[in-house]
């Protein structure tokens, strides 16, 4: 049987950006009990331990999204997430630090002005010219709803865009979060500036098209949204629509098909000089060798008019289920 409480240890990131040179980590500990929230241990620090202690909260139900954190490197809603269940999965000290400790004004309040910027960017709202004096509510079918349904669950917590390692590595990637509300107002029938979100995110370096599908925005997320496959919808909605742009990762995605399609192997070697071109293909040389030894490509790959590859037992039954994942809606 679980314990009703058990004794924990708080390792507190604690930083005020006016007065601190350096930030330090304090230690309180405390009985935690078995329905006790993150939340409430942040509460107890403040009321029990120290009352300049610092964080943000609001609606403690997993609403405003102010409480996002990270409990060991892992990001938490404090007001959601029970605190125990932590214990359980990392032991008896838990590491509590902000969101972003480069962004932090003090303790766990960071500056999420980045968030918000790249947020307000993709235009995230139903962008259309209102008839001041409408004579009827603009209705959606409930297969129109369902399509941005779950996307609208967003909360603005920021969790993902601060779990994700290329907002870290790049100022101009536009993030998780902005990429889940550009995919949920461009699906919106009554909304009329998609074409401009989509271009947006197409770009190189800012857009969709620099996610490492690493899946931490997915993990991070409280509300179980899945950014990654918005990310995936909107590559999808950039070649429906023609605005993707002719680059080195669009490329890399239809050479990806290309092979699959004719061998229904990935053609290691024809994707990089399909991407990249012939030229760009020396870049990879010493790659290539290692390849070549591992017996993943062959002396004659890929040089042009010979199949390098040899085709899969069954192709056609590939190539059927890549024609029906291109014709059902996913
Ligand atoms: S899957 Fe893409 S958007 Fe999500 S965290 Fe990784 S790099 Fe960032
Ligand atoms: S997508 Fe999820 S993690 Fe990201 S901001 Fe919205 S609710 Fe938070
Ligand atoms: S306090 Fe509002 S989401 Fe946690």
């Amino acid at each position: 049987m679980k314990p009703d409480s058990v004794k924990v240890t708080l390792k507190t990131f604690r930083f005020n950006a006016e007065t601190d040179y350096l930030p330090y980590y304090k230690h309180y500990e405390m009985k935690v009990g078995k329905d006790e929230l993150i939340l409430d241990l942040l509460n107890r620090i403040k009321w029990e331990h120290d009352g300049s202690f610092s964080y943000r909260r609001s609606c403690r139900h997993g609403i405003c999204g102010a409480c996002g954190i990270k409990v060991n490197g892992r990001a938490t809603l404090a007001c959601k997430q029970n605190a125990l269940e932590l214990v359980e999965l990392f032991g008896n000290e838990l590491l509590i630090e902000p969101q972003s400790k480069k962004r932090v004004v003090k303790d766990m309040i960071i500056d999420k002005k980045d968030f918000w910027d790249k947020h307000a960017k993709v235009k995230p709202y139903v962008a259309t010219d209102i008839d001041p004096h409408p004579e009827h509510e603009t209705k959606q079918s409930i297969e129109e709803f369902n399509k941005f349904l779950d996307s609208d669950l967003c909360i603005q917590c920021g969790n993902c865009h601060y779990a994700c390692p290329v907002v870290e590595v790049n100022e101009n990637y536009l993030g998780p979060a902005a990429f889940n509300a550009a995919y949920r107002f461009t699906v919106d029938t009554r909304d009329e500036v998609g074409e401009e979100r989509l271009k947006l995110t197409a770009q190189m370096e800012s857009g969709v098209w620099d996610c490492v599908k690493c899946f931490e925005c997915a993990e991070a997320c409280p509300k179980e949204i899945n950014p990654i496959e918005k990310i995936t919808k909107l590559h999808n909605l950039q070649f429906e629509q023609g605005v993707a742009e002719r680059n080195i990762a669009t490329r890399h995605a239809e050479g990806f098909l290309r092979g699959m399609k004719k061998y229904g192997y990935l053609d290691e070697a024809d994707i990089v000089s399909y991407s990249e071109g012939y030229l760009g293909m020396y870049k990879h040389l010493k790659t290539a060798a290692k390849m070549l030894r591992a017996g993943k490509i062959h002396w004659h790959s890929g040089i042009p008019f010979i199949n390098s590859v040899p085709k899969i037992k069954n192709l056609n039954e590939v190539q059927k289920l890549i024609k029906i994942s291109q014709t059902n809606k996913l």
